[in-house]
């Protein structure tokens, strides 16, 4: 293994912190005056015990503040009993995506209802009725304080969540939250939830399944809901015997086809039930309906081998192949039951796919993604540039600089934009020559950077984060 200089974003541990003006280069707009919060791991190591995967360390929260061009920030480790007992013991107290706590210490036997799921929600961040949410798989979605980053307490899907999982990425609309939950049992169920502003989540509709995917995100659609169920499932006997890791209990199936569960979220109805070829997605990006077909946009992989990539030995390698994900949508027949098939959008690979989300959700006539991707001139290793593909078009604009490894960038528009793409990106990147990190800020629409703001440490690879306007 040649150990990378970005291993810097995927060891060790990061320091709370508070500091009121960033040093700037350039200029961040003026009308820019709003919070962007990050969610992602805050550490690599629990006491004495090393985590082996980039989706194991305990949540921390990261907060820009924007005021006429000086950007402040603060980061705070989530207040979780994940954390607050693993402190306490010096190791891990809760079962992560790839690390178990050691068995011979904790417990020899653990059961999927023995288990403690973790309330270390450190995947992405969402507001839902004044509420200010950090969001994982597990059902513990943790609500914060905005200003002091501190917790406030769990925010529950259902009111016994044991052995359930669901998705980081609900969706926001209508003054509601959908969100995809999978019950394990002996016949387990995927099922769909919207929770109002009176707080009692709804179940809207279930599918059953022999044996469920590990489901990252869902679609929708004005009129519908997706869930995808990709061969990348897990035998829920597995999980009830709690032999190894979470994530290790799942297994590509390479003979099987992906399937497609299309429900109306109105009546909720399955109204659909079509299968493709085998692939794999973590995000989904946008849905829509035209012509009689459901347009499903996603980025889609071959296979799941992208998780195993993201084992901590595997990512810090300098030499590593990443697989490519790419922008694809999917044409679902509304009126017969046929094979999907895709296209490809874009040629330039893709991860962590944002838009802007606040005025483009579900509409057909949305074209800008921004993500991040790698090089084509320097492909190995961890993630390397920003990339905004024209969905429409298939063109691609890219940032990138030598040393910089960048994160998930997240669309700001500007206040009365005149275009979907009339705004600035923003990426917390990683510079291997300073071994610190920077708050990019990039005109969305000709990718020419406007301004960074440094920060006194390396900040480790995060994953999601959301902006929130003044
Ligand atoms: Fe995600």
């Amino acid at each position: 293994m040649k150990r990378s200089a970005y291993s810097l974003g995927l060891s060790g541990s990061n320091q709370e912190m508070r500091v009121e003006r960033l040093d700037v280069r350039g200029h961040f707009p003026a009308w820019l005056t709003g919070t962007l919060i990050r969610n992602g791991p805050g550490a690599f190591v629990v006491g004495q015990q090393p985590l082996k995967h980039w989706f194991d360390g305990p949540a921390m929260l990261h907060k820009f503040s924007f005021q006429g061009g000086s950007v402040n920030y603060a980061s705070k480790f989530l207040e979780t009993d994940a954390l607050r007992t693993s402190q306490e013991a010096g190791r891990l107290t809760y079962c992560e995506f790839a690390t178990d706590p050691c068995r011979s210490l904790f417990k020899r036997t653990m059961t999927l209802f023995s288990r403690r799921p973790t309330d270390s929600a450190k995947v992405s961040i969402g507001r839902f009725a004044e509420r200010y949410l950090a969001l994982a798989e597990t059902p513990l979605q943790m609500q914060f304080d905005p200003d002091t980053l501190k917790s406030v307490g769990v925010f529950l899907h259902e009111d016994n969540p044991i052995g359930q999982m669901t998705t980081a990425h609900p969706h926001f609309i209508d003054d509601s939250m959908y969100n995809v939950v999978i019950r394990f049992n002996r016949i387990c169920e995927y099922r769909l939830y919207q929770t109002g502003h009176n707080y009692r989540p709804r179940r809207v509709a279930a599918v059953s399944s022999a044996q469920p995917t590990y489901l990252h995100s869902f679609g929708l659609s004005p009129r519908y809901a997706i869930i995808i169920e990709y061969p990348f499932t897990v035998n829920p006997l597995n999980l009830l015997l709690w032999m190894r890791p979470f994530i290790e209990n799942y297994q590509w199936q390479p003979r099987q086809a992906t399937k497609f569960f299309i429900i109306d979220r109105h009546s909720g109805e399955l109204v659909g039930r079509c299968e493709s070829d085998p692939f794999f997605a973590f995000h989904h990006v946008n849905a829509f309906e035209q012509d009689g077909e459901l347009l499903v946009d996603l980025v889609g992989y071959p296979d799941a081998s992208i998780i195993t990539h993201f084992y901590l030995n595997r990512l810090k390698d300098a030499d590593t192949r990443l697989p490519h994900g790419h922008l694809r949508r999917y044409r679902i027949p509304l009126r017969q039951r046929q094979r999907v098939k895709y296209e490809t959008l874009a040629t330039e690979m893709l991860e962590m796919p944002r838009f802007a989300e606040d005025t483009h959700k579900m509409r057909a006539d949305y074209r800008y993604v921004y993500g991040i991707g790698l090089n084509r001139a320097q492909p190995n290793g961890y993630y390397n540039q920003i990339v905004k593909l024209d969905a429409q078009h298939g063109d691609a604009r890219t940032w990138y600089e030598e040393g910089s490894y960048p994160g998930e960038p997240v669309f700001v528009a500007a206040p009365n934009s005149q275009s979907e793409d009339d705004g600035v990106v923003l990426s917390v990147v990683l510079d291997t020559h300073t071994q610190r990190s920077y708050l990019l800020c990039l005109d969305a629409m000709n990718f020419e950077e406007l301004a960074r703001a440094e920060l006194p440490q390396a900040l480790l690879f995060g994953f999601h984060g959301a902006y929130f306007g003044a």
